[in-house]
């Protein structure tokens, strides 16, 4: 979050309007922040409107003293102008670790996208283009660019979970297959009702079938007490952070470039980065020579290097790691001692399966087991593992519904009990959060009634984002001073762009990062929305060369291509060649 962000959010908080948080229990920290301080202090709150309009409309004020308005106007006072109140909360005296924390692909250019669509939408001015194209996040089912159709099998599972008399009435025998029937209805045997806690770890059912799941990709026994059902991958990653990094010397090894997620949460938790650098010039593999490098000078700077993110199919990248890196990078962590996180959220995004298949980090891990050198068996059973999966990227990108699970491997009995007991803190995941994992994990099966329709739609989402991915590639390629590698997973593409020495010089002269410019000229040229390389850790070299990542998931790939390189040819028009 920058200063802006804060700026903000503090502006938020003074208008008396909270935001939606998926709980009480995570909307606690903000609560306790604007709850309404005790009635010995002299207070005075002169938006009553706002806040009277925003507790009807906001979920997160239940059970709170603004919950009725009638409560409101009983505890609405006049500025008094001897009031002694000062504000708790200012920028100077909220955790500082939060005001460190930056998120790119949610930052000032999406705000502005945002400012923009609001623009259009309420039809106020003109601007050179007539929609926003959201290319700045792999979120599939954004409308209206994006707008992927979700699956229908999953929807018609999530429709009947939630309105269960649908699955015995006549009307759901027209609309409703009977696997999707059947589905839902062992779904509810074991979660009782969508709207009940369930396990904190997840549903007992669900976290059987990832197990199932597990051992049928991987060949070997997954556990399903050591499978935790989670709200997206994102709140695994920072249960496990949160978990192993123990004090500020505490470093944590993550890729460069990197998703910002992890760059957030290590300024949030107070932890060192330790960055590996992934090779541009050669499809972004790793050097793992560099890396157990980067290892004995942070350690000998005196940082406590305790794990290794892997980001596999990479994001922003879109590179797919060999299983023989995967083998490598296991041997890094067995002999510098460090657990791996293993992001695998793309897991099913592949677009050179016979080439570069995926292969999951707990596979490689087991199969040392098998290994012909004695001293490497024991890998299989020593290094510490966690594998991340979600529901909001693959074929369905269900990144609304917040569903996602991880997998401890050989993390010790008493560890994994301070995991659940922190797990437990947040009661537990979305229920329909949990369902989606369900789904993600026992897609229709050959001979069942969906299959057919659901193996249509899942190959054509593959198909379509391959075609989308090699058209925009091509595209960029052909573009003066681009330079773009064929994506081989994920959902993105990451284009290198030379920029004259002039636009440089203007960009230093208006005070931005080089690619930061060129993507906020672009949004105001085109309405597309991408992000900086600079989000990502990739900053802009010396000699005028920048990065940037765009999704591949815009619906109108022609139309995206065609804005995009009259704006670029535009931009060298005015600044002379790179
Ligand atoms: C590499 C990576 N990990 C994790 C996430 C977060 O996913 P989720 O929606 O499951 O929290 C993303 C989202 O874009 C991602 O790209």
């Amino acid at each position: 979050m920058t200063p802006t962000h804060m700026q903000k959010a503090k502006a938020v908080l003074h208008s008396s309007s909270l935001p939606f948080t998926s709980g009480a229990h995570s909307s606690v920290i903000l609560r306790q922040a604007a709850t309404f301080p005790s009635s010995s202090r002299s207070v005075s709150y002169k938006n009553s409107n706002s806040l009277t309009r925003q507790s009807r409309s906001s979920p997160s004020n239940i059970g709170q003293p603004w919950s009725s308005s009638s409560t409101i106007t009983k505890r609405t006072f006049m500025t008094s102008s001897s009031s002694s109140y000062k504000k708790v909360l200012t920028l100077d005296s909220i955790n500082q670790n939060v005001r460190n924390v930056e998120y790119a692909v949610r930052g000032e250019i999406s705000n502005r996208a945002n400012a923009y669509s609001n623009q259009l939408a309420e039809k106020k001015g003109k601007l050179p283009f007539d929609s926003v194209v959201s290319a700045n996040i792999g979120n599939p089912q954004q409308q209206p660019h994006l707008a992927q159709k979700p699956l229908t099998f999953w929807r018609q599972v999530a429709a009947l979970t939630e309105y269960p008399d649908l699955i015995e009435s006549q009307e759901a025998n027209k609309l409703f297959p009977q696997d999707a029937k059947d589905r839902a209805k062992h779904i509810l045997e074991d979660v009782g009702s969508v709207g009940a806690y369930s396990h904190s770890k997840g549903a007992q059912s669900i976290r059987k079938h990832v197990a199932q799941f597990i051992e049928e990709r991987d060949g070997y026994p997954s556990d399903p007490e050591m499978i935790y059902l989670t709200a997206g991958a994102s709140a695994g990653v920072q249960l496990l952070l949160s978990v192993l990094i123990s004090s500020s010397k505490v470093g944590i090894m993550i890729p460069i470039p990197q998703y910002p997620l992890y760059s957030a949460a290590l300024s949030y938790y107070d932890a060192q980065p330790v960055k590996y650098f992934l090779n541009s010039d050669d499809d972004w593999s790793v050097d793992v020579k560099q890396m157990a490098k980067e290892v004995d000078d942070a350690r000998a700077k005196g940082t406590d290097v305790r794990a290794l993110v892997v980001i596999n199919p990479g994001n922003p990248t879109g590179s797919c790691l060999s299983e023989e890196n995967v083998r490598q990078i296991i041997q890094l962590a067995h002999e510098k001692s460090l657990i791996v996180m293993a992001d695998e959220v793309y897991q099913t995004n592949i677009f050179k399966p016979k080439d570069l298949p995926f292969v999951s980090f707990k596979k490689v891990l087991r199969d040392f087991s098998k290994s012909t050198k004695k001293e490497e068996q024991s890998i299989a059973d020593e290094v510490e593992l966690v594998s991340f999966h979600s529901i909001s990227k693959g074929v369905s990108g269900e990144c609304g519904r917040r569903g996602g699970y991880f997998e401890l491997t050989n993390i010790s009995t008493d560890v994994e009990a301070q995991i659940y007991k922190m797990a437990s803190v947040n009661l537990c995941p979305s229920i329909q959060g949990q369902i989606g994992v369900d789904l993600l994990v026992r897609p229709p099966k050959k001979g069942e009634e969906s299959f057919e329709l659901y193996q249509k739609e899942v190959d054509s989402i593959h198909q379509t984002l391959l075609e989308r991915s090699r058209k925009m590639a091509d595209k960029f390629n052909q573009l003066e001073g681009i330079q773009c590698g064929e994506a081989q997973g994920a959902l993105y593409l990451f284009p290198s762009i030379k920029l004259p020495q002039k636009a440089m010089e203007k960009a230093k002269e208006e005070k931005r990062k080089p690619d930061e410019y060129y993507c906020l000229r672009l949004l105001d040229a085109t309405g597309i929305c991408v992000v900086p390389g600079g989000g990502f850790g990739k900053v802009a070299k010396e000699d005028g060369t920048i990065f940037l990542r765009t999704t591949i998931l815009a619906k109108e790939t022609d139309a995206f291509v065609d804005r995009f390189g009259k704006f670029h040819q535009e931009f060298l028009e005015e600044f002379g060649k790179p």
